[in-house]
C-alpha cells in the first residue's frame, strides 16, 4: 500500500487494488456488504457518488488526483481500523433507501427490511395502520422505511441516546418526512404515549459471551446499541412487559432478537411467539399481537 502509484489509474485499477487489498487482510463483513468484491465496488463507487447500479460504463474512467487519494485513504483506513464501511462513507443502505450514518448509531442491518418490503403481509392483513413506533430506532432506518410502506401512518422514531436521535432527525429531513415522522427520547417505553398500531424493534440483544467475542468492526458502533446484559434479554423483557399498554386492540409488536431468541422463547412458554423467516438470511424476529400479549400481562387494551 506504500509503493508508488500510477496517476492514471482507472475505476477498474482501483477497484481491482481494493478487493485484493481487502483479500489479503483479516477483516469482517456484515456492516451492508457480506464479501470482498461488494466491500471493493461500494468502497469505491460511492466514494465517488456513483450508484451502485448499471455503473460499468465508468470503469475505465480515469480518476484525478483528489478521488484517487480519497479512495485509496478509504481502503487503508477500513483495512487499519477496521473501521465498517458505511461510517467511512457516511451512509448505509437499508430496504433500498439511503441513510445518513455515523459512528453514534449502529449501521442498518435487520431483517425488518425483507419484512417491511412485503407491507408486513401476511401478518398484517386489512389492518390500517395509522401510527407506527419504532422502538431504540439508532439512524430512524426501521421506521423511516415503515414511513414509505405505510405513506399515511405517523411515525416515532424513540431512541434513549441524544445522539442517535440527531442522526435520526437528519434522516428524517433527509427523505423529506418531517410532517409525520418524528423523534422521542425514551428510555423503551417510559417517555412514550399512547398507542401505535404497530411496535416495531430491533433493540440491542448482544449477550455479554456474543459482545467479547465479536470483531473488531463492532467495537466502532456504539456499546449502548449492541450489550443488553448478560444474557442479551434485559430490553426485550422491559419490551414484553410494556408493549400491550402501547398497541391499539389489533396492533402487532415484531421485535429482533437474533441469537437471544431461544432463551426469550424459554423465558415465556406460554406466549406464542412467531419466529419469522427471511428469504435474504436473519433470524431472531418474533411478532406477537396486542390481544397474546395483552392475555398474558393481563392488561386491558
Ligand atoms: C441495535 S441498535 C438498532 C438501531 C436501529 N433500529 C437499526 O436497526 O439499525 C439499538 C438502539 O437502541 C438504543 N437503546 C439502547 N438502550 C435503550 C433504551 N433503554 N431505550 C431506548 N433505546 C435504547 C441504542 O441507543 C441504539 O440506537
Amino acid at each position: 500500500m506504500t509503493q508508488p502509484i500510477d496517476d492514471l489509474l482507472s475505476i477498474r485499477d482501483l477497484l481491482r487494488y481494493a478487493a485484493s487489498q481487502f483479500a489479503g487482510s483479516d477483516l469482517f463483513y456484515g456492516h451492508g456488504t457480506d464479501n470482498v468484491w461488494d466491500e471493493a465496488v461500494q468502497l469505491v463507487m460511492r466514494s465517488l457518488n456513483l450508484p451502485l447500479d448499471n455503473n460499468t460504463v465508468f470503469l475505465d474512467a480515469r480518476l484525478v488526483r483528489d478521488e484517487r487519494e480519497l479512495i485509496l485513504n478509504r481502503i487503508q483506513r477500513r483495512i487499519e481500523s477496521r473501521v465498517p464501511l458505511a461510517y467511512l462513507l457516511g451512509e448505509a443502505w437499508f430496504m433500498g433507501l439511503p441513510f445518513k450514518v455515523d459512528e453514534r448509531v449502529l449501521v442498518p442491518r435487520s431483517p425488518l427490511a425483507e419484512l417491511l418490503e412485503s407491507g408486513l403481509q401476511p401478518w398484517l392483513g386489512e389492518q390500517p395502520v395509522g401510527r407506527i413506533l419504532d422502538l431504540c430506532t439508532g439512524s430512524g432506518c426501521i421506521g423511516i422505511a415503515a414511513a414509505t410502506v405505510f405513506d399515511n401512518a405517523e411515525v416515532d422514531l424513540a431512541d434513549i441516546s441524544p445522539d442517535a436521535l440527531e442522526v435520526a432527525s437528519d434522516n428524517i429531513a433527509l427523505h423529506g418526512l418531517e410532517d409525520r415522522v418524528r423523534t422521542v427520547c425514551a428510555d423503551v417505553f417510559e417517555g412514550i404515549e399512547g398507542r401505535y398500531d404497530v411496535i416495531l424493534s430491533n433493540p440491542p440483544y448482544v449477550d455479554a459471551e456474543d459482545l467479547a467475542d465479536m470483531p473488531e468492526e463492532f467495537r466502532h458502533e456504539p456499546a449502548l446499541g449492541l450489550a443488553a446484559g448478560e444474557d442479551g434479554l434485559e430490553i426485550a423483557h422491559r419490551i414484553l412487559a410494556g408493549a400491550a399498554a402501547h398497541l391499539t386492540p389489533d396492533g402487532l409488536l415484531i421485535v429482533e432478537v437474533g441469537n437471544s431468541w431461544p432463551a426469550l422463547e424459554a423465558a415465556y412458554p406460554d406466549l406464542p411467539f412467531v419466529w419469522l423467516e427471511f428469504e435474504r438470511g436473519g433470524e431472531g424476529v418474533f411478532l406477537l399481537s396486542a390481544r397474546d400479549l395483552a392475555q398474558r400481562a393481563r392488561v386491558s387494551i
